[in-house]
């Protein structure tokens, strides 16, 4: 019966020493994933594979979080009403007053986190309109919103560094490009409704019968 068993364990101690010893073998060749992707997409049979035809039209910046650099699109130039200064240079009660009629965000409502949680202060710095802030008080660009986002989507942000959340521009061929949070979700109303796939509703057909 213990041989039974030693001998068992000495199978798993051999097996599993296998396993370590090539996957360390691997890891000594590339560190990353994506390093791995680089590396042997270059001169793949005479071609060298590039998502750059794809960011041609595409003004993009560079960000490094963690172990991770790639590209998203600039955003300050997609933004209706920025710069933000151009208004609001006066404090927002003055704002307020002098702007008797129709409210100046009246398109803007919070769908997004109760009002206990949330309000327009949280994310817009009210006395430097032109960054948003963190909910420490420190600046962030309206260029990296994702920090903004990060703070309190701690799982989606990891897995949109990692490229398991959002989309690839150009597939995974290098340089990486990414859409960031706001290309896709709207930050006063960031949720999506879940949607089926079509159907034939044969409950609606036999109503009708
Ligand atoms: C065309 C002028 C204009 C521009 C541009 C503008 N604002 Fe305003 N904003 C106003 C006025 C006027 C108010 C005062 C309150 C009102 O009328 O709703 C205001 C109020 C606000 C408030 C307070 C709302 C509230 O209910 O307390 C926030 C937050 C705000 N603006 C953010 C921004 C941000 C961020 C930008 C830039 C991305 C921006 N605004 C650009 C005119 C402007
Ligand atoms: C969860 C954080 C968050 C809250 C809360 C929030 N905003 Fe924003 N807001 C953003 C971000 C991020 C952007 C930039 C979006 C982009 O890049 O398109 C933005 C953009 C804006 C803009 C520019 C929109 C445009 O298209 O010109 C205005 C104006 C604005 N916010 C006003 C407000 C007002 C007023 C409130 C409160 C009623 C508010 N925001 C609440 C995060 C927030
Ligand atoms: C201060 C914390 C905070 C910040 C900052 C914040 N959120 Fe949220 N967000 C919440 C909370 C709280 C909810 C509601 C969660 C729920 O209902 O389960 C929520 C809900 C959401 C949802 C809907 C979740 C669902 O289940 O459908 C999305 C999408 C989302 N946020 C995206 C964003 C994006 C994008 C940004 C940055 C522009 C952002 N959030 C910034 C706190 C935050
Ligand atoms: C390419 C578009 C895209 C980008 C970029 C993107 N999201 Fe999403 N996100 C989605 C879609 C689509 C869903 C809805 C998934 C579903 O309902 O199953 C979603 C769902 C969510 C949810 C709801 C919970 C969940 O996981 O289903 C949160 C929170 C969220 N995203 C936050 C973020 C944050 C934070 C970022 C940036 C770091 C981001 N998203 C970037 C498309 C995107």
């Amino acid at each position: 019966m213990t041989k039974h068993y030693m001998l068992k364990i000495l199978v798993c101690a051999v097996l599993f020493s296998l396993v370590f010893v090539s996957c360390n073998g691997h890891k000594e060749e590339y560190h990353s994933v994506m390093e791995r992707i680089e590396a042997e997409s270059e001169d793949y049979h005479g071609v060298t594979l590039s998502s750059e035809k794809y960011l041609e039209e595409l003004k993009s910046i560079e960000i490094t979080e963690g172990d991770f650099t790639f590209l998203i699109p600039e955003r300050k130039s997609q933004i209706k009403s920025y710069a933000c200064t151009e208004c609001h240079t006066k404090s927002l009660n003055e704002l307020q007053d002098s702007n008797i009629g129709k409210k100046a965000h009246w398109d803007i409502s919070i769908v997004h986190a109760n009002e206990n949680i949330m309000n327009c202060a949280t994310c817009h710095n009210i006395n430097d309109m032109d960054n948003l802030k963190s909910l420490t008080n420190k600046r962030i660009d309206f260029n990296n919103s994702y920090n903004l986002c990060s703070q309190c989507h701690t799982k989606q942000f990891n897995d949109w560094k990692g490229g398991a959340h959002g989309k690839n521009i150009g597939g995974w061929a290098p340089p990486r490009a990414a859409l960031t949070c706001v290309n896709c979700h709207n930050p006063h109303e960031p949720h999506f409704e879940s949607r089926w796939p079509a159907r034939f509703n044969t409950q609606k057909v036999k109503e009708r019968e």
